[in-house]
């Protein structure tokens, strides 16, 4: 029984994810990408994973630096999901954007809901994509709000009263 990939990909964008960039380092190299393929492992030892393109750039720079942070993206950060999502000038995605360097080296956007700081534990093939396992080895949160995606457009968080 084989699976057409608009059906997957139709049933796939039901699924509300949160949104985030996950930022890597390789010595004075830095990358990112945005990535909805992101969660928690293990609360002991604190692992998290994300799934990430064998074809995409950010994808050998965490196999050769070994670290990576995911960048919880908050709810006016649209424009940034966008710009690490593009292939358009993919290589100055970073230009003229503020950030700090983690414990890991990693990048650290401002203004986000929540980042965590990863050392590379684990990496498994799967299909078309590698799930990399991260330790987290430092992690910040705030009251932000989240930026969502779903059925292909970003949203917003609401209340349901009941
Ligand atoms: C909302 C959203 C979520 C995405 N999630 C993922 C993901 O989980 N894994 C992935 O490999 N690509 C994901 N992508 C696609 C990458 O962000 C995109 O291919 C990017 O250009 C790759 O950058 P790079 O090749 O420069 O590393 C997502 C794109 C969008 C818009």
């Amino acid at each position: 029984m084989s699976v057409a990939p608009d059906d997957f990909k139709k049933a796939l964008s039901c699924w509300a994810t949160g949104v985030t960039i996950v930022t890597a380092r390789a010595g004075d190299r830095v990358h990112g990408m945005t990535v909805s393929a992101f969660s928690e492992v293990s609360l002991d030892p604190p692992l998290v994973l994300v799934c990430v393109d064998k074809t995409s750039n950010t994808h050998p720079l965490v196999a050769e630096g070994g670290v990576f942070a995911v960048n919880v993206l908050s709810r006016d950060q649209t424009a940034l999901a966008k710009r690490f999502a593009s292939k358009q000038d993919e290589h100055r995605r970073f230009i003229g954007l503020e950030y700090e360097s983690g414990k890991t080296g990693a990048p650290l956007l401002v203004g986000t809901a929540a980042a965590l700081d990863c050392s590379l534990v684990d990496a498994h093939e799967a299909g078309d994509h590698v799930i990399y396992v991260g330790r987290v080895e430092w992690m910040r949160s705030s009251e932000r709000e989240p930026l969502i995606y779903h059925r292909t457009a970003y949203r917003v968080l609401a209340d349901v009263n009941s």
